[in-house]
């Protein structure tokens, strides 16, 4: 039995013993380790129902709590105005680092999503239009929300949602056709090559709309080369498929130095397609839409949302269209109890609601099956980074300004600090919220970064290879020689924070305790010789350290940012 459910129930005894059934019984972890290691308000509950006094209730829970003499706690004590708090047994935490050094790679880890299919879809950029920041924290958190799901006994598949169908192909083909060519394009060099190919798209999207300006017949140009692209016809095939496989060796590029886990599906927009006449038909049937001007909307009950449109006048399907088919389609292929979880910027927040709602009444899924994480804005300090039309931000720069910074912490692990830097600084806070980019807080030995996190890691793993060298003795041997530290006291709680952070979808709570641990250590190692021979408790530090380093780097993991053998 886990510790918390041990509390509940002591308490949910003792309040028995007072005439009292408890519903449920909240145990927490005070903010201030100084209140203990867990406590509970429920003093503070009942006394108002009882109308007594919350800090004489507490008393008479308190005493009954002694007497029972809860396994694993130390002492309890009455804080505030009526809280419990709860002191865990030394024998408590040598039982869990034991545990850690049992587990190693697995500790936090759980059998909880066993037989539970999660679809996470994330990243899912443009095809011939730029991989944007936002992109970039798609791809980033979605990554590490799979992981951590995965982490927890889910069956994960990671679905990249392209966008590689839409009436902007048909734009992309009369630029090529007007002012390149395909052979220009596959010829575009530029360093790295990929990003050659890819630029020249973008230039020619660019150039489409500047010269639209001028001259408005080329939107109709455009519109009848996505007509004869839906029609299969070869030449504007030909094209289209150029400019997905520029896309894709670019996009590719990005995940590599990204170091994100392969994709299961790439189902983009095109893929749901020949589709999209199945989901008109269901919406006909369940008679939920409505014609207005033309086009094929969507109401919602009591304008609880704005209408959703699935139609336009000219028969065009669109983006909303092709996510209804998308789901039908998961419905089909993994079962309607499966997840699934959508991870793009919050402009889409309201979107994603509609989508549920309609998902719902066409039965393809439960609302309660759908989870839209939607990531804020990312501004630079100077305001660079917002891309306005034509001032298009390269990814694969913002990767190598963060790459570059590195060089200045290790010149040889320059990558995987530059990039771990870039992911933690993303995963840091809740999703939400809005980042403003700051180089110097990004990639900072000191601050709370990624570069502290992995530089804590490669300190703690060099300590423990020191100590295994001048051979330790075991931690049995010196239990009780030391009292109990910040870091024993921190370090159980891992599974609860990876737990929260899968029930959750938000990695920062993570990233956040990860932080706080490697401060635990760092102070650890400031007072304390660690490895010392001739202090009996010195195996013990070592021990605790081993731990930390398994903790941490067990977090990391979850994250996707790498740990340097050096630093
Ligand atoms: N391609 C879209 C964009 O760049 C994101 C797709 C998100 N996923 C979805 N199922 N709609 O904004």
């Amino acid at each position: 039995m886990n510790i918390i459910e041990t509390l509940q129930n002591a308490v949910k005894k003792a309040l028995k013993e007072l005439k009292i059934e408890a519903g449920e019984v909240i145990i927490e972890h005070p903010a201030d380790l100084t209140n203990g290691d867990y406590s509970t308000n429920v003093a503070l509950v009942y006394a108002k129902e009882l109308k007594i006094k919350p800090l004489e209730f507490a008393q008479e829970i308190k005493n009954i709590l002694d007497v029972q003499k809860i396994k694993y706690i130390d002492k309890l004590e009455i804080a505030g105005t009526g809280f419990i708090n709860f002191y865990l047994s030394q024998e408590f935490f040598d039982e869990n680092i034991e545990e850690i050094l049992k587990q190693k790679e697995n500790f936090g880890s759980s059998d909880l999503g066993k037989n539970k299919k999660v679809i996470v879809e994330y990243s899912s950029p443009n095809i011939a239009k730029p991989f944007t920041i936002g992109h970039l924290r798609s791809t980033i958190i979605g990554d590490s929300v799979a992981n951590i799901l995965q982490f927890l006994g889910y069956k994960i598949i990671r679905d990249n949602h392209l966008g590689d169908w839409g009436t902007q192909f048909g734009k992309q083909i009369v630029a090529i056709k007007r002012w390149s060519s395909i052979e220009d394009v596959k010829n575009s060099r530029n360093l790295p090559a990929q990003a050659g190919q890819m630029k020249t798209l973008v230039d020619l999207y660019v150039k489409f709309h500047q010269e639209t300006e001028k001259n408005p017949e080329l939107e109709d140009e455009a519109r009848e080369w996505f007509l004869k692209l839906e029609k299969g016809d070869k030449e504007a095939k030909e094209i289209y498929d150029i400019t997905v496989e520029a896309s894709m060796k670019y996009f590719n590029m990005i995940y590599e130095r990204l170091d994100i886990k392969p994709f299961d599906t790439l189902h983009g927009e095109a893929f749901y397609e020949p589709m999209l006449k199945g989901v008109l038909e269901d919406i006909e049937k369940a008679g939920i839409a409505r014609k207005s001007e033309g086009a094929k909307l969507i109401f919602f009950e009591n304008e609880k949302y704005p209408p959703l449109m699935i139609q336009k006048k000219d028969g065009a399907t669109l983006y909303a269209t092709r996510d209804l088919a998308t789901d039908k389609y998961r419905n089909k292929e993994y079962g309607k109890d499966t997840l699934v979880i959508n991870e793009t910027g919050v402009e889409q927040s309201l979107y994603f609601k509609q989508i549920f709602e309609i998902e719902e009444m066409l039965g393809y899924f439960a609302k309660k099956n759908r989870v839209h994480i939607g990531h804020g804005f990312i501004r630079s300090k100077d305001g660079k980074m917002s891309t306005r039309k034509g001032n298009v931000v390269w990814l694969e720069e913002v990767l190598d300004e963060g790459v570059a910074r590195a060089k200045v912490i290790n010149e040889d692990i320059a990558e995987m600090v530059g990039i771990g830097a870039i992911k933690f600084n993303d995963l840091k806070r809740e999703a939400k919220q809005n980042i403003i980019f700051d180089w110097d807080e990004i990639v900072n030995l000191k601050g709370d970064s990624g570069p502290y996190l992995q530089y804590s890691c490669v300190r703690a793993r060099s300590i423990v290879a020191k100590a295994e060298v001048v051979r330790v003795k075991l931690l049995q041997s010196c239990r009780s020689l030391t009292l109990t530290t910040v870091l024993e006291r921190l370090l159980y709680r891992f599974p609860e924070v990876v737990y929260r952070a899968g029930k959750e979808y938000a990695p920062h709570y993570i990233a956040q305790y990860l932080l706080e641990i490697s401060s635990a250590f760092n102070n650890f190692y400031a007072q304390n010789k660690i490895i010392d021979k001739d202090d009996p408790a010195s195996a013990y530090r070592v021990v605790l350290t081993h731990a930390f380093s398994i903790v941490i780097a067990n977090g990391l993991n979850l994250l996707g940012i790498k740990i340097p053998e050096k630093m």
